[in-house]
């Protein structure tokens, strides 16, 4: 029996909200607060149990102290976007509440992935003796899982993993991103990185690319990104020799964002316009579809896994983990999308475990440093199912 306060009522927010709502013998009671509160109201009209909804800017502290002291959560479940990662942190310090996001911390004016930023709470998070997940989504999150999964039961030694995020999905538009317009943009437009033999190498954005033959989907091109869990992983598992992450994109998704870039709309600087200074990556935001919106229409599937190989008893071995997820049954289930979906129900199951006292510690962490087994267990009950492959 515990009290949830869950911070941002966007995509994810949505599915996070319905799956905890699903399980009311952990979350009996429910907070959904966020910066516009038709937004917690629409969400809360659509479950068939009662939630309370709050307004909230999750940028300033204070306010968020405010709200934390009046509702007095156990836990707090971050999805809103990156930028509030340190001031919800903070709050959680003050107010000694545990702490759970699915995306690390980026400046609004600097477009870097880095879990320095709130790795350095570890000290003051372990003092305060309460806990920050960090990064329970699908990827980073079940991709880290899979990873410490291989590790317990398949491998001696990890030494190359390739983390394939497949969105076979088709919404209907001529341009959308999957999640936050501007977060995503950021993502893909930042040079591409991965490790090899001890050291980052950087590539010029989407320009590595290979052909992989998804489960139920077929052969999609993808590309080499840099990706957050590349740098937990990287340190939690010290036998690796190289990580990659790659992501698949249609051409017609790299056409219009090769032009988007070309004529300057993906800019995170501000610039003047008509007196007003505007983010051209936010003026595109507010143009482009809420991710929300795309649910309805979307058909297809994601196939979302990790290809890894390294040494069991001697000998080398291949091995591939993946989840294959359906638009169209997210929508019939929770009315989001498979990328919504498959984020916000592994950040459920992460917060059921601190919950329920099964993953227990006190201080920041990364999913793949918690015992993977109970983790693996739920991800099916609750909508995400696994398969393994042995390869060699
Ligand atoms: N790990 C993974 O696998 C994974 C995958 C996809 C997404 N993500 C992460 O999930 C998070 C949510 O993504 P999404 O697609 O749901 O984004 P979204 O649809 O844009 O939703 C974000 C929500 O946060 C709210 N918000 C933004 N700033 C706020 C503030 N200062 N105070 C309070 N609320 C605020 C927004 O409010 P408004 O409605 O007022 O704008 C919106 O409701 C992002 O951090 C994203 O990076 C992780």
């Amino acid at each position: 029996m515990s009290r949830v306060l869950i911070i941002g009522a966007g995509g994810v927010g949505s599915v996070v909200t319905h799956k905890c709502a699903q399980v009311p013998e952990v979350f009996s009671e429910i907070v959904l607060a966020s910066r516009t509160l038709e937004k917690c109201i629409r969400i809360k009209k659509q479950l068939d149990r009662p939630i309370e909804v709050a307004r909230v800017d999750a940028d300033n502290t204070r306010e968020l102290i405010s709200l934390i002291r009046k509702v007095s959560p156990d836990l707090i479940i971050n999805v809103a976007l990156p930028y509030q990662d340190l001031s919800i942190m903070d709050a959680c310090l003050e107010t000694g509440v545990h702490y759970l996001d699915t995306a690390n911390y980026e400046p609004p004016d600097e477009a870097r992935f880095c879990y320095k930023w709130q790795w350095d709470y570890h000290d003051r998070f372990k003092e305060r003796n309460i806990v920050a997940l960090l990064g329970c989504g699908f990827d980073p999150g079940v991709t880290n899982v899979f990873c410490a999964h291989a590790q317990k039961y398949h491998f001696d030694e990890i030494h190359y993993i390739d983390i394939m995020d497949c969105n076979a999905g088709d919404h209907g538009q001529p341009f959308a991103t999957n999640f936050n317009p501007e977060i995503n943009i950021r993502e893909i437009t930042q040079r591409g990185k991965y490790y090899e033999n001890g050291r980052w190498i950087e590539t010029d954005p989407l320009s590595v690319h290979s052909t992989f033959d998804f489960p139920e989907i077929g052969p999609r091109k993808m590309y080499l990104m840099y990706h957050e869990e590349l740098e937990s992983l990287v340190k939690n598992i010290p036998t690796i020799k190289r990580i990659r992450f790659w992501m698949t994109f249609t051409d017609e998704y790299l056409t219009h964002l090769r032009v988007l870039q070309n004529v300057g709309l993906t800019r995170i600087d501000p610039i003047s316009f008509k007196g007003c200074e505007i983010v051209p990556l936010q003026f595109l935001k507010a143009l482009l579809p809420d991710p929300g919106s795309l649910a309805e229409t979307y058909k297809g599937k994601t196939c979302i896994g990790c290809m890894i190989e390294g040494i069991k008893d001697g000998r080398k071995k291949k091995y591939y983990i993946y989840n294959v997820c359906d638009h169209k049954a997210c929508y019939r289930e929770v009315k989001s999308q498979a990328v919504s979906y498959t984020t916000g129900v592994p950040a459920m199951i992460g917060a059921m475990l601190m919950l329920t006292g099964i993953w227990k510690a006190a201080g920041v962490y990364n999913v793949e440093e918690f015992d993977p087994t109970p983790f693996m267990e739920k991800l099916p009950v609750y909508g995400l199912p696994w398969t393994e492959k042995f390869i060699e």
